[in-house]
């Protein structure tokens, strides 16, 4: 054995002083103010809430459920699909769903103490899932879906132990969705590729890649929110400068953001995205509360993390939540700052944030509970400190910037998309004139169209916009 190779290297002596130097710092510090380091929260340092290497995949024992993954998308397409390949393949189709109902739901406890594998187990469990549902004829009108006991009971087991929604989330779509293209080379972006895709479409790719990217550049933001977190006494000024370069950094990466959410229009169509991606990740409420739900056989229906079956959302990305926490943008409302919210502002979904963190994983919600108690607000210390003010109020217009730019997104790739025809819906015969040209209509009156709804259930243009203002109601006033 290379002895040498166990004893720590330069870079790691500097590294056990820097965290032996932060745990001192941590508990010398008044016991109520008391802040963990991120990587008590599995945040990596450098890849941050995506974890630092692909999920491994799953044990012999679980092979089957693998393999029903790596199936799926060669045997199911989405019910309402009549296209002649769509047809010629239901009989394979209805045979993967028979065989999901036949399996028994298999114990996950032997997984308990291994959280890569946990996850992979939920992310693997939840994409079966939505190929089950989605693939499902729909019966008129519209019946419960049932999710096979096989599936919900041990999805509902693996997250109850990792702390996160029982349900397809950000992270299964895009957070752990990769595998390394160079496993020899780093996980940056242009070392990942995406594992798992329901349309195979390169648009999809981009879709997620896109969020991933975001996903990964907010380590730095992350690292800024560490650093602030570790300043041993605010009041004291030689480190009042830093916080101010720090806040001019923060407000060129949520600029860097902007741009990278932009870049969602160069490479997914909105058409496609609306039609073909979407509806295989849409959630138990997607259709809003007047629809029936999903039924997750095996689990007692009463149970409390049955309330949490919504779809994916960029909302439940964990470094905005970290942004707006550091940043103390107040989406519920209950804080006093002007403009006072308008009548739209209040009616809207304020507990909508709130809620997209029981689809993270508890390690990281308990990050963000952490950042929300935190009595060192960076708000609270610019207010006092005029020479922080502008640098502070600067980094909240980016993010109302942000925010408004994200609004055109979704108002592109949903709001208008949501006016178009579904193609599945339009005579299978039609060629490709008819299929553009039915693009340009609306499928129904705009009177007998409900609310436009996020993926995650929720009235989308309400929401969005309430989130923008409460972002620039942040703002210092003089
Ligand atoms: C084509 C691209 C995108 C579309 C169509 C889109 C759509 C939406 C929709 C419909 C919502 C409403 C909530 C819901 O899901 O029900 C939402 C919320 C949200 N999205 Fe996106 N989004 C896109 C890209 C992104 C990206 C790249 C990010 C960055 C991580 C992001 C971050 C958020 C956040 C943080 C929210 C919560 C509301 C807010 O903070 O204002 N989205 N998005």
């Amino acid at each position: 054995m290379d002895f040498l190779r166990l004893l720590p290297s330069p870079t790691e002596i500097q590294c056990s002083a820097l965290s032996a130097l932060n745990t001192l710092l941590t508990y010398t510090r008044r016991s109520n103010d008391v802040i963990l380091p991120q990587t008590d929260f599995d945040i990596d340092p450098i890849t941050g809430f995506v974890p630092p290497e692909p999920l491994p995949r799953l044990p012999a024992e679980y092979k089957i459920w693998e393999d029903a993954l790596t199936e799926a998308p060669e045997v199911l397409r989405l019910w309402d699909d009549n296209s002649d390949e769509a047809l010629s393949l239901r009989a394979e189709g209805e045979t993967w769903r028979a065989t999901i109902r036949s399996r028994p739901a298999l114990d996950v406890q032997r997984l308990k103490d291994q959280p890569r594998l946990l996850q992979r187990a939920h992310l693997v469990l939840a994409w079966l899932v939505q190929y089950y549902v989605h693939s499902l004829p729909v019966a008129q009108p519209p019946t419960p879906k049932r999710v096979p006991e096989s599936l919900a009971v041990p999805l509902v087991e693996v997250s109850r132990i990792l702390g996160i929604a029982p349900v397809i989330t950000f992270a299964d779509t895009i957070t752990w969705n990769w595998d390394l293209i160079n496993p020899e080379k780093p996980p940056t972006i242009d070392n990942m590729k995406l594992a798992h895709s329901f349309s195979g479409r390169d648009d999809e790719r981009h879709f997620y890649q896109v969020q991933a990217a975001v996903e990964l550049h907010g380590t730095q933001l992350l690292r800024i929110i560490e650093n602030y977190n570790q300043i041993p006494n605010l009041d004291d000024f030689t480190f009042i400068f830093k916080v101010s370069r720090d806040l001019t950094r923060l407000t060129a990466i949520i600029e860097e953001i902007s741009d990278l959410i932009q870049s969602m229009r160069s490479g997914c169509d909105p058409y496609l995205f609306y039609w073909e991606m979407r509806p295989w990740v849409e959630g138990s409420d997607a259709k809003g509360p007047t629809q029936p739900g999903w039924i997750y056989e095996g689990v007692d229906p009463n149970a409390p993390e049955l309330q949490f079956l919504s779809g994916p959302s960029g909302g439940q990305s964990t470094v905005m939540h970290a942004l707006d926490l550091f940043l103390d943008i107040d989406h519920k409302l209950q804080k006093k700052r002007y403009p006072l919210p308008s009548a739209e502002n209040r009616r809207a979904d304020h507990g909508f944030m709130e809620r997209m963190r029981q689809y993270m994983l508890g390690k990281h919600r308990a990050y963000l509970e952490q950042l929300e108690k935190s009595p060192r607000s960076i708000r609270e210390l610019a207010q006092r400190t005029p020479v922080l003010r502008e640098p502070y109020n600067n980094a909240v217009a980016a993010l109302k910037k942000l925010r408004t730019l994200h609004m055109r997104v979704a108002c592109l790739y949903v709001v208008n998309m949501s006016k178009t025809v579904n193609p599945r819906s339009a005579c299978p015969a039609a060629g490709m004139m008819e299929r553009q040209a039915a693009r340009m209509e609306s499928s129904a009156p705009p009177e007998r169209r409900g609310p436009i709804r996020g993926t995650g259930g929720t009235e989308l243009a309400a929401l969005l916009k309430a989130g923008r203002d409460a972002t620039a109601r942040a703002a210092l006033r003089n």
